[in-house]
């Protein structure tokens, strides 16, 4: 009975509707040139079974580990590269995207992306929403273990803190370079789990 008044109500309507469930959130996952990025592809698909709206947003350099293809097909919407894949609307996607988030989560993130974002740098789509939106930011790193212990990093890590960015991770494993040590991309299962209590978190402030 509800099922044909539904149909009913498609039929007529002139408008596509999008019904968003209860506790439905959309999620930026950003994406960056590590060879952690695989582990995305888990990450959008474990983000969908949550019932959330999951948008890809990739680095260029992303894009040599990790087909756009596969994350669009996972994530069952368009996925972000560039600036000048932009051109469905008048308003910047970008910036239709920063407002829409409710969380940015950036796994993995690279030491370039995390220096980009301490110095407030906007040369790609996913700075520039990591700039623009006022959602909270949920980093995931993954870098060689040097690279994670460089003062650089730690200064821009504290920095990104100060700004009340989360980070989630690294851990300590064998990494991809050959060496062992603190740097591996957190586990994905538990990423999703912060992701999810960040996003409802959201609608107990509201309630
Ligand atoms: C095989 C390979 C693996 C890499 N893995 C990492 C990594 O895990 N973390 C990292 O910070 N950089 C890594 N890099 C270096 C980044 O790809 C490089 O810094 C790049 O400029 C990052 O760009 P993006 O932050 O715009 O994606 C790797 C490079 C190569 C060739």
């Amino acid at each position: 009975m509800e099922k044909n008044a539904r149909r009913r109500t498609d039929k007529t309507s002139a408008r596509k509707v999008v019904r968003i469930r209860p506790g439905t959130k959309s999620v930026v996952l950003g994406v960056t040139g590590s060879i952690a990025a695989y582990k995305s592809a888990e990450l959008a698909s474990l983000l969908v079974k949550q019932g959330h709206e999951v948008f890809v947003v990739m680095t260029h350099d992303a894009t040599e580990f990790i087909s756009p293809l596969t994350l669009q097909t996972l994530s069952k919407n368009p996925v972000t590269a560039s600036f000048f894949d932009e051109k469905e609307n008048w308003r910047p996607g970008h910036i239709e995207l920063a407002d829409r988030a409710n969380l940015v989560l950036i796994a993995p993130a690279t030491a370039n992306i995390i220096a980009e974002l301490a110095h407030g740098l906007a040369s790609h789509p996913l700075a520039a929403i990591a700039l623009a939106t006022r959602a909270p930011i949920l980093i995931a790193p993954a870098m060689n273990g040097k690279m994670w212990q460089h003062p650089a990093t730690i200064e821009n890590v504290e920095k990104l803190k100060a700004r009340g960015i989360e980070f989630i991770g690294p851990e300590e494993g064998m990494l991809a370079c050959g060496y062992e040590g603190l740097g591996r991309l957190w586990k994905v299962n538990d990423i999703a789990f912060r992701a999810e209590f960040l996003l409802a978190s959201q609608d107990n402030l509201i309630a």
